[in-house]
């Protein structure tokens, strides 16, 4: 069984501070730090630590952090052979602000390299793959993740989106999408419906799948999981832990269900495993701490 993950890979540079600043203001923060990031590599090496050999689609800048951070998948057990090098381009690199008395977080993202994840790129890497899942996000560019969509069905494999960053997607596209797995405010940017309650997020949910994806679990942070389909509604209840760091926790998630989901398990069985590994992930801190096969197990047995 294997996964394909098609996404972006950076370097996450990291200030915790006690407030966010306002627009021309200054605040002095607390600790630095740097991190592997990227909704794709954390995706992959989340797929990677729960024993799924994972293949990453990618591309990073012909720089020091773009050798860093491929190693780094490799140390992780991805398989990083068809990363490509982009010539006079940066790696990806996001800024993370992390309060650490509400644990939110503000982040933005210089793509560089991503955006050199073309089309072409994932049609004559892809065609030659036969993952059983491939998983993307939307810091690619727009028509790569069409291309990688259409090709994941042509290929027969389980398709996932992970809309965030949230962006258009074309009426077209819905039809290749088996799971799409977008948070509260992605459901409604993608619906154009507010959604506050439980009953907006199933409206919204159904509203997707009209458009033609088959099944929606959306993510509603402490809340859990909402799995949406033709013949379910149903909420599937968080774990609680003590938050410290709740960057990479939907990237936890997304490989959670995708690997869940290659292994067989029906949708609640695996909304259940992805929460589980979601939970482990925002116990610490940087949004690659991904938990590996075992610390999850243990940690969904304590819940039996
Ligand atoms: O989902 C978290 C990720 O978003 C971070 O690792 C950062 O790089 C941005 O891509």
């Amino acid at each position: 069984m294997t996964i394909a993950v098609i996404g972006s890979i950076h370097v996450d540079f990291y200030i915790k501070t006690p407030k966010f600043p306002q627009p021309d203001e200054t605040v002095l923060g607390k600790e630095f730090a740097m991190y592997p990031g990227g909704k794709g590599a954390n995706q992959a090496v989340g797929c990677a630590r729960l024993g799924v050999r994972t293949y990453m689609l990618s591309a990073v800048g012909d720089d020091f952090f773009g050798k860093i951070m491929v190693e780094n998948l490799s140390k992780n057990n991805v398989v990083t052979d068809y990363i490509y090098v982009a010539k006079g381009v940066h790696t990806g690199v996001a800024f993370i602000i992390l309060n650490e008395v509400s644990k939110e977080n503000m982040i933005i993202v210089a793509p560089g390299a991503d955006e050199a994840i073309t089309p072409d790129y994932v049609e004559n890497t892809l065609s030659s793959l036969t993952p059983r899942a491939v998983l993307t996000q939307l810091e690619i560019p727009i028509q790569t993740v069409y291309k990688t969509l259409e090709i994941g069905k042509k290929i027969d494999a389980i398709t996932v989106l992970n809309p965030s960053p949230v962006k258009y997607l074309s009426s077209e596209i819905y039809k290749y999408v088996d799971v799409i797995i977008p948070n509260r405010v992605e459901l409604q940017q993608l619906t154009g419906i507010e959604v506050r309650t439980e009953e907006d997020v199933f409206k919204a949910g159904e509203c997707l799948l009209s458009r033609g994806v088959k099944v929606v679990v959306a993510t509603l942070g402490a809340r859990g999981a909402a799995v949406i389909t033709y013949d379910k509604k149903k909420i599937v209840e968080a774990f609680k832990v003590d938050v410290v760091d709740t960057v990479g926790a939907g990237d936890a998630f997304a490989a959670g269900l995708a690997v869940a989901l290659v292994e067989g398990r029906d949708i609640e069985e695996a909304v259940r495993f992805a929460n589980a590994v979601a939970a482990l992930k925002v116990t610490r801190m940087g949004a690659q701490s991904m938990p590996y096969r075992e610390e999850v197990e243990k940690f969904l047995k304590k819940y039996l």
